[in-house]
């Protein structure tokens, strides 16, 4: 048989199967959580490592208005006049370096550290191994020999199936806190699914009247993405909850239809709010297979390619892998394009994403 005979017939199950699960999450009502903050501090001391990125600016705040005292290590002194700071004790400091780390948690008694820490160009092997494990694990080694009660580790729910630089790494991170490696600590890991910036990032293509890309039918698979605010509730929810100890916890956003999509279902999302006839670039996963093949090959000869083959990988990732767990939270996606109907984007293309990293992604939404 052909090999893009093989892919065809897979295209063809994989969209029974998405229409199967989706029938199945849309008819289904998700009781592993109940939505709603539960449990508050009493002014103890949480350290957020990577809490200055998108999820950081909604999980500071909710510390801070749930009666936790929360500190954050940052590269920069700017953001103490950034207003999701205001009641945040802010560190100035590096987390891929050890030192800064633990004087960030021996500033004063901490209670709970939890990390947020991920590279910022996913696409860079050496910029991931860095900060998505090394910093992680100085992180966890401080709370180890600095008597914190908890350590909460935001992994990703692609580690179910990592097949991404950074999942590997968070995969790694999660082994090491449940083996404890680096010695004893409590430990809470959270996967999320995908955010809502990630599932949206063609919405100013679609605005400018450009087409949307999909993969054969755009039907490979299915997720439910999670705001920041819920997931920030979330994370405040298992913050020195005994019952969070030792939980692997994975989360994503509402089952219902304007929260639990395909890919051409966020595309056509993004069509409908913009008032414009969809317009679909067809790309078969036949030849983007061939193209990862063939660029592989090349990068092994020019070091240069090897971010172009990621950036391949992870457009192909994101489009065939599930996304799908318990729901929590009330915000769903449509609701999250529908604040950007009436602003400019600064998006880009995903290519552009893989470029820049996540730095183009909205952080004010
Ligand atoms: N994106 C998704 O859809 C998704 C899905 C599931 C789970 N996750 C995970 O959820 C967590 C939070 O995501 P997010 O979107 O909030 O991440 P983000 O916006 O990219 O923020 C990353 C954080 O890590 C810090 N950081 C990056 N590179 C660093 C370096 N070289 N040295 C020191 N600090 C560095 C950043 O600091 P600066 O602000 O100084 O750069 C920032 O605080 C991450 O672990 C991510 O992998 C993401």
């Amino acid at each position: 048989m052909a090999y893009s005979t093989i892919t065809n017939l897979d295209a063809t199950a994989a969209q029974k199967h998405s229409h199967e699960l989706l029938d199945r999450i849309l008819s289904t009502e998700s009781t592993t959580y109940v939505t709603g903050p539960t449990g508050t501090g009493n002014g103890e001391r949480v350290l957020v490592l990577g809490g200055t990125g998108y999820i950081g600016r909604a999980l500071v705040p909710e510390l801070a208005r749930r009666g936790y005292r929360p500190a954050v290590l940052s590269r920069s002194a700017e953001i103490k006049n950034e207003p999701e700071y205001a009641d945040a004790e802010v560190i100035v400091g590096d987390a891929t370096r050890a030192a800064d780390v633990t004087a960030a948690v021996v500033a004063a008694p901490t209670a709970v550290v939890i990390s947020l820490l991920s590279g910022r160009k996913p696409n860079d092997a050496e910029d991931c191994r860095q900060v998505d494990h090394e910093a992680v694990v100085h992180g966890i080694k401080a709370a180890v020999a600095h008597d914190v009660k908890q350590f909460i580790h935001i992994s990703d729910y692609g580690v179910y199936r990592p097949e991404l630089i950074p999942q590997v790494y968070k995969m790694q991170v999660e082994g090491e806190l449940i083996g404890q490696h680096h010695g004893f600590v409590p430990w809470t890991i959270i996967r999320p699914t995908a955010y809502f910036p990630y599932l949206s990032v063609a919405f100013g293509d679609v605005k400018n009247g450009l087409a949307y890309r999909i993969y054969d039918h755009g039907e490979w698979n299915v997720v439910n993405p999670i705001a920041r605010e819920d997931l920030a509730e979330f994370i405040v929810n298992q913050v020195l909850d005994d019952d969070a100890i030792g939980r692997v916890l994975p989360v994503g956003g509402p089952w219902t239809a304007d929260n639990t999509v395909t890919l051409k279902g966020a595309g056509e999302l993004m069509f409908e709010l913009n008032d414009k006839q969809p317009s679909w670039e067809v790309v078969t996963m036949a030849s983007w297979d061939k193209k990862i093949a063939r660029l592989t090959r090349l990068s092994k000869l020019t070091k240069q390619l090897k971010p172009v083959v990621f950036y391949l990988e992870a457009a192909k990732y994101w489009s065939v892998v599930d996304h799908v767990a318990p729901a929590y939270g009330t915000r769903t996606l449509r609701g999250f394009m529908e604040k950007l109907v009436d602003r400019e984007f600064p998006t880009g293309s995903y290519r552009e994403r893989m470029r820049s990293g996540t730095n183009v992604m909205p952080t004010d939404i």
